[in-house]
């Protein structure tokens, strides 16, 4: 079976999308597929390499390979191709419109206004949730461009650092807890990891560099652990993900706040899918081959 595996791209992820190509090319079963690594970039004739692929395996992160752009163009070449599909992918990528879905659900999301560029700073309903605020570009990951707000003058620069990456930003209230994430692979839920960092907020190092989080199995009481995972279920479904993806939660007050889903989540070597996964028993190639073998149902 020819395996394309497709990395790199445009976005504010770019780098850890090579991190996650990089791994998945070296755990892939050279027994079972025949791999052929695809870096997008700038001027990069991706259509050509992808014909003839028997599956795409999508190693991107963030705009053009999380949010359903090539995702819509695979289809209309025809060509299957890992994880959620395009109305799911654009869907999880705004974070603005999945959280109003979310919150539809009667599943809690952080509380938030928009800021778009050209038009005001929305400074009074944003002060309304409370100091400190966390600034981040609506379709963004890694948490690239986010940044924690304590008052108005840090919140202008939030936001102006935020629209450097996307014109419109999510200024959204901070939720001290625990940090959680769910993994979910063909829609059942993979154990809960509880992520702890010593950063404001778990910021790109803290993802990224080895040893900055301490990423453990949530050891959680029982309703909590329930209330979570029927959090995490709802979203991937009401998302209509597909695959896998992974679902990021704080908890506080015992209420889990969900903050994001993410389609495509990081396959680095520090990523957390991987180790959800781990801890399911499922090795890093087994995950590889369960992907690859849902996407092809
Ligand atoms: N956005 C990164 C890749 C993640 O969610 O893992
Ligand atoms: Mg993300």
């Amino acid at each position: 079976m020819k395996v394309g595996v497709i990395m790199g791209g445009n976005s504010s992820e770019r780098a850890v999308s090579l991190e996650s190509g990089r791994e998945i090319m070296q755990h892939l079963d050279q027994n079972k597929y025949e791999i052929m690594p695809i870096e997008l970039g700038e001027g990069a004739d991706w259509i050509g390499q992808v014909e003839g692929l028997d599956l795409a395996f999508l190693a991107l992160h963030g705009k053009y390979g999380e949010d359903g752009t090539i995702q819509g163009t695979l289809e209309t070449l025809g060509i299957p191709y890992t994880g959620s599909g395009v109305t799911s992918s654009s869907l999880c990528m705004d974070k603005h419109l999945s959280k109003k879905l979310i919150a539809s659900e009667g599943v809690a999301t952080p509380a938030w206004v928009l800021a778009r560029t050209g038009e005001e700073i929305p400074f009074e309903l944003a002060e309304r949730l409370g100091y400190p605020l966390v600034v981040k570009p609506n379709t963004g990951g890694s948490s690239v461009g986010v940044t924690l707000a304590s008052d108005r003058r840090q919140l202008i620069y939030a936001v102006e650092e935020a629209w450097r990456w996307d014109s419109e930003v999510l200024i959204e209230q901070y939720i001290e807890g625990e940090e959680l994430t769910c993994g979910l692979l063909d829609g059942k839920l993979l154990p809960t990891i509880s992520i702890r960092h010593q950063a404001d907020f778990f910021n790109y190092d803290s993802k990224y560099v080895t040893g900055m989080a301490e990423e453990t199995v949530a050891v959680l009481p029982a309703a909590l652990e329930q209330a979570v995972q029927a959090a995490a279920l709802t979203c991937y479904q009401i998302l209509k993900c597909r695959v896998y993806a992974r679902v990021d939660l704080m908890v506080k007050d015992g209420i889990p706040y969900v903050m994001e889903v993410n389609t495509l989540p990081g396959l680095t070597a520090n990523s957390l899918l991987p180790k959800s996964a781990s801890a399911a028993g499922i090795s890093y190639p087994e995950l590889l081959d369960a992907i690859i073998e849902i996407s092809l149902n």
